[in-house]
């Protein structure tokens, strides 16, 4: 499918975002392993999420439906899960893959997880070679390199891992393995990522100390977790889309309605805020153990900076739209430290540029990053996002923001994480 996009006029209104994709995950995850029942309210049903309900569904997994996005799970307990009967197909789901092979590593049966061609192809040594450590039976394709992975649960030690490079997934992996093995782990890590996992395990009763320093430090159950039912904050990665036009656009003034703003996530904040981004957070709520806030973002005159560091992290799935930004932002942009895009559902360093080139930006593909000289006046063109969610939603944006009619092929990748996407975008821009 394609979508056609022509130039705002305006950018105008209030929404609310699809709700967080690596919270509605967890919540899944983390309530079918615990003891009671929890209510999910704004679960996020893109396909991401829903591939790791149905894997969990093969194991045992009892979910239910009250309602368009409401869902109620019946935990287990933390040895409820069963072998399944076939191959757990994590799709196009990189968190529902590495999440479920640290749980999987530790439970007493065979499990065979796989997923899309854009899966198959990512790196999953970074979650085996710990897992591996810990006492785990992991095969795949590559020497354990690629999914599928063949996994044989069974008892697991503690270790102390340093991971190589910053990953919400790899932790989470360890932690959920670190559950289930004998003795504490630790898990250390480069740069800050997101905490989401740490923060619902300790309001479940887990063991766990993190928040201080660089190492997450997790103890073995000794009950069962808790269920607890929550409400999804909307996500800021879906948000990001928004704010990027917004602010690059001459004539804009948004509202996002319930954004969760924890600080592992919030890097496009900051990084728009130093390009002069004017951005506005009226907050001070949590739901469950997450911030949340509203975001009021009005058009702005972008200055180029240099992203790089601790931000990269914070603010990886947003990378390829703050490069948008550095398109048409006056002066120099450069994006390093984050070769981990290359490996991402689509190598977003070379899609990004490609589709950015294709709409006339000057911009230099790096290994780790983007080297962009703006401002430069984009015109439309015909753009794939390569069955990237997130590539579809930065060229979309893009398209906005250019002169002339944009056309974005594979556009129906955005149902991975805001099914949503095109109709807020109609609604959004005043043609
Ligand atoms: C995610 C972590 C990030 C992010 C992905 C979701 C998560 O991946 O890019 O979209 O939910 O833990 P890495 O942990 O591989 O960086």
């Amino acid at each position: 499918m394609q979508q056609t996009v022509t130039t705002a006029k305006a950018f105008r209104g209030t929404l609310g975002v699809s709700a967080n994709k690596s919270i509605s995950h967890r919540a899944v995850i983390l309530n079918a392993i615990a003891q009671g029942e929890a209510i999910i309210e704004d679960f996020q049903r893109g396909a991401d999420c829903l591939a790791t309900i149905s894997c969990l569904r093969r194991l045992g997994g009892s979910f239910r439906w009250r309602g368009e996005s409401e869902l109620a799970v019946k935990g287990l307990g933390s040895r409820g899960l069963h072998e399944p009967a076939s191959v757990l197909d994590a799709r196009n789901s990189g968190t529902t893959i590495r999440l479920l092979a640290g749980l999987l590593s530790a439970q007493p049966f065979l499990s065979v997880i796989s997923g899309d061609a854009s899966l198959n192809a990512r790196p999953m040594a970074r979650i085996v070679e710990p897992l591996t450590q810990m006492g785990a039976d992991i095969s795949g394709r590559d020497g354990g390199r690629l999914a599928p992975l063949v996994i044989r649960g069974g008892s697991l030690r503690g270790i102390h891992y340093r991971m190589p490079a910053a990953s919400a997934q790899v932790k989470s992996a360890l932690l959920l393995a670190g559950l289930y093995a004998d003795g504490e782990t630790v898990i250390e890590e480069p740069a800050p990522t997101r905490d989401h996992t740490e923060r619902m395990l300790a309001n479940m009763g887990a063991d766990l100390q993190f928040g201080e320093g660089p190492a997450v430090r997790i103890r073995p159950l000794a009950g069962e977790l808790t269920a607890i039912s929550l409400r999804v904050p909307g996500d800021i990665s879906s948000a990001a889309p928004w704010l990027v036009l917004a602010s690059a656009h001459p004539d804009a003034e948004i509202q996002i309605a319930g954004v969760g703003v924890n600080q592992t996530r919030t890097g496009i904040l900051d990084c728009l805020t130093l390009m002069g981004a004017d951005i506005r957070l009226e907050g001070g709520e949590f739901w469950g153990a997450e911030p949340v806030a509203n975001i009021f973002v009005r058009s702005s005159q972008l200055r180029g900076i240099t992203i790089d560091g601790d931000l990269i992290a914070r603010s990886i799935d947003e990378l390829p739209l703050l490069a948008l930004a550095g398109c048409l932002a006056q002066g120099e942009t450069i994006i390093k430290d984050a070769a981990e895009l290359a490996v991402k559902e689509s190598n977003r360093i070379r899609t990004t540029v490609e589709g950015l080139r294709a709409l006339g930006a000057n911009l230099e593909e790096r290994q780790d990053g983007f080297r962009i000289w703006g401002p430069q006046k984009l015109r439309g063109a015909v753009v794939s996002s390569h069955g990237d969610h997130r590539l579809a939603m930065m060229l979309a944006v893009a398209g906005a923001l250019s002169q002339g009619e944009t056309v974005v092929r594979q556009a129906e990748s955005v149902s991975v994480s805001y099914p949503r996407f095109w109709l807020d975008l109609e609604r959004l821009c005043l043609a």
